[in-house]
């Protein structure tokens, strides 16, 4: 007799945690990662001489996509000593419009947000074919103050001056 009801109780534990893993593998789980760079050159671009920045501040926020003043997520993340961040989010975002972006530099000589990377589109949802929990997000960037005097070298050898000129632009960093 206590034989049979040792087994019913095992039975009933691994019955138990198997219903709890279904329940956990059905709630979606995503981890957003990217990094935060100081475009040292202000061309709005990564180079080989942007920096990553650590402890910078970055918020991913979902907003409904049908009532986009609606916040239906927030979080902050700081950045590592490789500029890198990692968000972890539960649920799925499909009916969500989701974008992380720049809050707040640690760096006085670099914390202007570049115009065309301040902000990241993520997806946040397996229902349109991307499979698995890594979401990438653009890199962002804050722009220094002054470029670098390496720029004019770094630049050069991009050919960035050479389009600038067709482009009818007469600009230097
Ligand atoms: C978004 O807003 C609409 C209209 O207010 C609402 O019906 C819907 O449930 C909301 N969706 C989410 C994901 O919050």
């Amino acid at each position: 007799m206590a034989k049979v009801s040792q087994f019913a109780l095992v039975s009933l534990a691994i019955c138990l945690s198997s219903l709890l893993g279904l329940a956990v593998a059905a709630e979606e789980k995503f981890i957003v990662e990217g990094k935060v760079y100081c475009d040292t050159c202000r061309v709005e671009f990564e180079t080989k001489i942007s920096q990553p920045i650590k402890g910078a501040l970055v918020n991913l926020e979902c907003r409904n996509r049908t009532d986009i003043r609606t916040i239906t997520l927030t979080k902050d993340v700081v950045t590592d000593k490789a500029g890198a961040y990692k968000i972890a989010v539960e649920g799925d975002h499909e009916e969500e419009i989701c974008d992380v972006s720049l809050v707040k530099s640690p760096r006085a000589d670099c914390n202007d947000p570049t115009e065309a990377w301040r902000k990241s589109r993520v997806v946040l949802t397996t229902k349109d074919g991307v499979d698995g929990p890594q979401r990438y997000a653009n890199n962002l960037g804050f722009k220094r103050k002054q470029a670098l005097p390496e720029c004019v070298q770094v630049l050069k050898e991009i050919g960035y001056y050479e389009v600038e000129e067709e482009e009818g632009h007469s600009h230097s960093p």
